[in-house]
């Protein structure tokens, strides 16, 4: 398949380079910078792009490439630091700036070039860098100028070797898409080939071949992945594929019957459910720690569901795969150098992962795509809305939004303050459009009154956050008409609650979920 390599020198954009590749209609993958140009030449990609990165071309821990790029013959785009270290390896000078140059600036194009066919000559961008390049390797010529950088744009046609001082692939460019689309279809001269219909179809086929008459076993969450997972290997191998669904006691009000009712029901998928919310709730007895919530909440998971799997199997011939919901991002390896912001704010996802020693081969038929993609695959298969436009839901679900002793009664108090913001975010037209809402009981106790009689009753926080990838998040600012609604409704119809609050703390300092 026609593919664009993307090498990232820590980026904190590197995704999105791969995102916009993609939009393009051609499949990307983002490699180390350090990938060796032999494996780089197997790979045989239509096109490479060297992405920005934190570091000065002279730092002493700066991340070079393999010399051996500039002599594959395949056209090459660096970007802001990908663009320096181009100049410095081909014998050029790079200067490090006094001050940076940080936010929109003015590109005036002088030279034709495919970069820039068919747009102006003036152009909108966005910078962030501190060196510069001050002198081209020889073959180069400037294509752009801008105030403060006079090789904005950098290009050696003969060899296909292109450089931009700023950053196509950011929103604040408007048309630095149009530009990669013409590096990628102009200079790499790509198809069109990446789209998700063609993915489909293709998966089906390899998910037939490598699966052949043998069993598959997903653990289905209720999320995006692996409700996407679970309808494309339905879509393959039917009653080969069985989903195991456990409801953990920790779940949002109505989740385990929704799940049931969709995927059984609707979707006739072979669905196993296993109710352990007692053995949950007794393990989770007394503890107040997130963390050890976090890994009782993880190991009773895998318990549950291994023996799940071993019930169900007993039944029919062995399950020879266990499918799982593996997205692009979760395989990327992250560049550890220091100043990516990406490699430096820790996230801790998939807590109730599955164990690593098992019986089973693994299945991951999402492993090559991004979020929006899988939402496209799902569409697409057919899953309604509330399934594709989810909005994240941790795995140690409401027990990390119980603040001290996750209890069976505190679990019904969360749960119907939890619906109320959900139905009310729905009626406003918002529910969709924000990455997280939710409600979280507080472990405390507060003073109110209602009708003559004094209230000593719980207190319930809102969160509602704005985020891309959950790694920093900003607060929403919600309407206040909408703010007086969910107080009013919490209070009034979740009994035990006396008190609203809404939490107004943005990621970094704060996280999203509280504990
Ligand atoms: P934080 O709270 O770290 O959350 O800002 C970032 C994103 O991760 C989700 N989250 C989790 N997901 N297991 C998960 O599968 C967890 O233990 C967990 N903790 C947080 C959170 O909902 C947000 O989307």
């Amino acid at each position: 398949m026609e593919q664009i390599i993307i090498l990232d020198f820590g980026s904190q954009y590197t995704q999105v380079i791969a995102r916009r590749v993609r939009e393009c209609q051609v499949f990307s993958q983002i490699l180390r910078y350090d990938t060796p140009a032999s494996k780089l030449a197997e790979l045989q990609p239509s096109g490479i792009i060297l992405s920005g990165g934190p570091c000065s071309v002279y730092d002493k821990k700066a991340p070079h490439c393999d010399a051996g790029l500039w002599q594959l013959g395949i056209p090459i785009l660096g970007i802001c630091y990908g663009m320096q270290l181009m100049a410095h390896q081909l014998g050029g000078k790079v200067q490090r700036g006094d001050k940076r140059e940080y936010g929109p600036a003015e590109i005036a194009i002088e030279k034709d070039t495919t970069l820039f066919r068919e747009m102006a000559y003036e152009q909108q961008v966005w910078m962030s860098h501190g060196d510069k390049v001050t002198k081209l390797p020889d073959g180069f010529k400037t294509i752009a100028k801008s105030g403060n950088s006079p090789f904005a744009v950098i290009a050696d046609d003969s060899r296909q070797l292109y450089g931009l001082q700023f950053h196509p692939e950011v929103h604040h460019t408007p048309n630095g898409k149009q530009v990669l689309s013409n590096f990628i279809h102009g200079i790499c001269r790509c198809g069109r080939n990446w789209t998700m219909k063609s993915f489909i179809e293709r998966s089906i086929e390899d998910i037939r071949a490598r699966v052949g008459k043998d069993k598959v076993l997903l653990g289905l969450s209720g999320g995006v992945d692996s409700s996407v997972a679970a309808a494309l290997l339905h879509k393959a191998i039917g009653k080969q594929l069985l989903c195991v669904f456990v409801n953990n006691g920790v779940l949002r009000k109505g989740e385990a019957e929704g799940v049931q009712k969709l995927f059984g029901r609707g979707l006739g998928i072979h669905l196993h459910y296993e109710d352990a919310t007692k053995v949950f709730l007794r393990r989770l007895k007394s503890v107040e720690d997130p963390e050890r919530k976090r890994k009782i909440i993880g190991r009773t998971f895998v318990e549950v569901f291994d023996n799940a799997a071993k019930k169900a199997a007993s039944k029919a011939r062995g399950y020879r795969f266990l499918a799982q919901g593996t997205t692009y991002p979760d395989v990327i390896e992250s560049i550890p150098i220091a100043g990516n912001p990406a490699a430096m704010i820790k996230s801790h996802h998939n807590v109730g992962g599955l164990p690593k020693k098992m019986r089973f081969e693994l299945l991951e038929p999402l492993r090559q795509l991004f979020k929006d993609e899988v939402r496209e695959v799902g569409a697409q298969l057919g899953l309604p809305k509330e399934i594709v436009w989810r909005q994240p839901f941790p795995g140690p679900g409401l027990a990390v939004r119980i603040l001290g002793e996750v209890t069976a009664e505190r679990i019904a108090v969360l749960q119907e303050a939890d619906w109320i913001i959900i139905d009310e975010m729905k009626k406003a037209d918002l529910y969709y459009k924000i990455w997280q809402t939710f409600a979280v009981l507080l472990p405390v106790k507060s003073v109110g009154v209602m009708g003559d009689e004094r209230t000593y009753e719980n207190a319930v926080a809102i969160r509602a956050v704005h985020s891309v990838d959950g790694m920093t998040a900003d607060w929403v600012r919600l309407p206040y008409d909408l703010l007086a609604k969910l107080s009013t409704r919490i209070i009034n119809e979740v009994k035990g609650v006396n008190r609203v609050t809404f939490d107004i703390s943005s990621k970094p300092p704060a996280t999203i979920e509280w504990e």
